[in-house]
């Protein structure tokens, strides 16, 4: 596991745009594992400011992304949809057709999950997966007592979720209960990763994600087993380093 600091949250931003961006330069048609979250919208807002300047082209690009809500339309104004929508895609040029976002609204969640999986397989596994980190250490939404070994599931969000992502909903009691997630296994399957964590709230989960024992209760713990895993962590994330 590489880690690389960053003076704060835009310098990690940054950062991480241009190792995105040079995926993408050197193989036009890569496939990336995308989040959601605050997290990464400074990349998207420096990724996008890429394609501006004609440095990046998406037109031959896949993504996958990591989650989203059950229950919620792509329409919904909190789905993933619309976050994607709103923080990159209407910036860049990714083609539509090559978008992929797990339905939440499926009337068949077992059957969504299971053709989210092949469709990644489909387009030959992930290149680069980004990720942003739960303050319990969640991965997508793989919180504690998280199993390996699962693929693409349907996850119930831990209390501390739920409160951590009430801020994005007009009342508490909106947010979703349960999710659908890329598991451990689809995460690690990918060729590479690029964890980021902003802000002095993560520092406890980034020491145990980088420095802890790989275990279920700090399922980014797991990321220390992968051959090459990338952590871009600014000062406040890093003050327990
Ligand atoms: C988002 C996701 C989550 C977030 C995590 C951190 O697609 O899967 O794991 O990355 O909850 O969220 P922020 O970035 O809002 O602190």
């Amino acid at each position: 596991m590489r880690v690389v600091t960053a003076r704060d949250y835009d310098q990690m931003s940054r950062k991480a745009s241009y190792i995105v961006a040079s995926r993408v330069i050197l193989n036009p048609k890569c496939v990336l594992g995308l989040a959601t979250g605050d997290t990464p919208k400074g990349l998207y807002r420096e990724l996008a400011f890429l394609f501006r300047a004609g440095d990046v082209d998406f037109s031959g690009v896949t993504t996958f992304n990591l989650d989203e809500y059950v229950g919620l339309t792509p329409d919904h104004p909190n789905s993933y949809q619309s976050y994607m929508r709103e923080h990159f895609f209407r910036f860049v040029n990714v083609s539509p057709g090559r978008r992929h976002i797990p339905d939440g609204a499926a009337p068949d969640l077992a059957a969504e999950c299971r053709r989210y999986e092949a469709a990644i397989e489909r387009a030959g596994g992930i290149d680069l997966q980004i990720l942003g980190l739960g303050r319990d250490g969640h991965i997508g939404f793989n919180e504690p007592d998280v199993k390996f070994e699962t693929g693409t599931h349907v996850v119930t969000l831990a209390e501390s979720t739920l409160e951590a992502n009430a801020r994005f909903f007009a009342r508490a009691d909106d947010v979703p209960r349960s999710a659908i997630s890329m598991g451990i296994r689809t995460i690690m399957s990918a060729r590479r990763i690029l964890l980021l964590a902003s802000g002095a709230e993560k520092a406890e989960a980034i020491r145990g994600a980088v420095m802890g024992a790989v275990t279920p209760d700090l399922p980014a713990s797991v990321l220390q087993l992968h051959p090459n895993a990338t952590v871009i962590v600014d000062e406040a994330a890093a003050r327990t380093l």
